[in-house]
């Protein structure tokens, strides 16, 4: 009998637990192979710590929020051991190699399918299933977990309408979404946001402002700001890009270090403080009061949509029919109702951004929606 290893890895998703059953259920019930599962990504693996996958285990988990695997961000290139970031790529494939697995199944986001690749590339047969709430996993036209978050972000919008209405305020509502703006633009417009701030379209905060000056001027004297964590003003963009130049240009190892630590600084304040200033700088040039609400780790947690339990049942089972045809190296994609296999080396690396001229991005602007720009 084949025996199969699967883990989840990186940021963790609605969805995950429906993908680990509908994987399980398949290669044990329908093919009769074997199924091992390892602990929290990539760590599990390398650490050798391991849990049975059977029909218990495998039993009442497609509601439930989570990975029962447990997950974590570490990399097979770059794990910390003893508090240094070590290779431990031998030491993975090594475990690979001594539970005689035939294939990996990695459950994972961006990051886990550029690692899937690297693992791939060392001889072992992966497979990955596209995770994420960011929606920004190429190859596929969408991920499990999107859909779940989409929906607890407008009903959130919805909920803070009704009391920026009552209070005359402007609430800025904070979107998960470091580099891809889908998720606050697809809540956004589904929960009817006035304006909706993306990483993919820089915005200038006067035109802003002046969205939010012409509803009051209307009568419409509260607005809602959706905006994505990683969204940025013009200013800012220009910020980043002058520590980027300054690193690319340092002639001397030193000096791109001090580059990229600052521009780390930079990213990990923009990220913690950029939504508060943004509605401090609102509050001032409108002269409406402000609020601000970061929905956060919200959007991930909870029982997966419907359609993500269907989306993520379909790729888990297809997956196993992949392990049964031997098709190894690949990224198990939902194209329309089908689930087709595409090669790891056309995923890894490649952000799915939100096109400038997307159907979303024209609907929004045809609606009035400001996009900032
Ligand atoms: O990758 C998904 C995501 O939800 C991003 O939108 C966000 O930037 C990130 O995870 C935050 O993850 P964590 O708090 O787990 O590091």
């Amino acid at each position: 009998t084949r025996k199969v290893g699967i883990l989840t890895a990186g940021g963790d998703s609605p969805g995950l637990n429906a993908a680990i059953r509908g994987v399980g259920k398949s290669v044990q019930g329908h093919y009769g192979m074997e199924l091992i599962g390892f602990r929290d990504g990539f760590r599990g693996l390398m650490e050798n710590r391991s849990m049975r996958l059977d029909g218990e285990q495998l039993s009442g988990i497609l509601t439930q929020g989570g990975t029962i695997l447990g997950t974590s961000r570490d990399k097979p290139h770059r794990m910390l051991v003893n508090g240094k970031p070590t290779d431990m790529t031998e030491t993975i494939v090594r475990n690979y190699r001594q539970h005689r697995l035939d294939v990996l199944i990695c459950l994972g986001g961006g990051g886990t399918q550029k690692n899937a690749l690297r693992l791939k590339q060392q001889g072992l047969n992966i497979i990955t299933l596209p995770k994420t709430i960011d929606n920004d996993v190429a190859g596929t036209d969408t991920s499990f977990g999107f859909d779940t978050a989409l929906g607890i972000a407008t009903e959130a919008i919805d909920r803070l309408h009704s009391t920026a209405h009552s209070h005359h305020r402007v609430i800025v509502v904070e979107i998960m979404g470091h580099r891809a703006g889908w998720l606050a633009l697809g809540a956004g417009i589904a929960g009817g946001a006035d304006v909706i701030l993306l990483p993919e379209i820089p915005y200038d905060i006067r035109r802003v402002a002046e969205a939010i000056r012409q509803r009051a001027r209307n009568g419409k004297r509260f607005s809602i700001v959706a905006v994505a964590e990683g969204a940025r003003s013009l200013q800012q963009v220009a910020r980043f890009r002058a520590i980027q130049k300054r690193k690319k240009k340092a002639s001397n190892k030193h000096d791109k270090q001090r580059a990229r630590e600052k521009l780390a600084a930079l990213e990990a304040d923009h990220l913690g403080n950029h939504t508060v200033r943004l509605s401090e700088q609102l509050e001032q040039l409108t002269g409406l009061e402000s609020r601000v609400t970061i929905l956060g780790h919200v959007q991930r947690g909870g029982s997966p949509s419907t359609a993500d339990r269907l989306l993520a049942t379909r790729l888990g089972s297809a997956c196993a029919d992949l392990i049964q045809q031997k098709c190894y190296g690949v990224m198990v994609a939902a194209a329309g109702e089908a689930a087709v296999p595409v090669p790891l080396e056309e995923v890894a690396g490649v952000k799915k951004l939100v096109p400038l001229d997307h159907p979303w991005i024209l609907s929004a602007r045809r609606v009035g929606t400001s996009l900032g720009d």
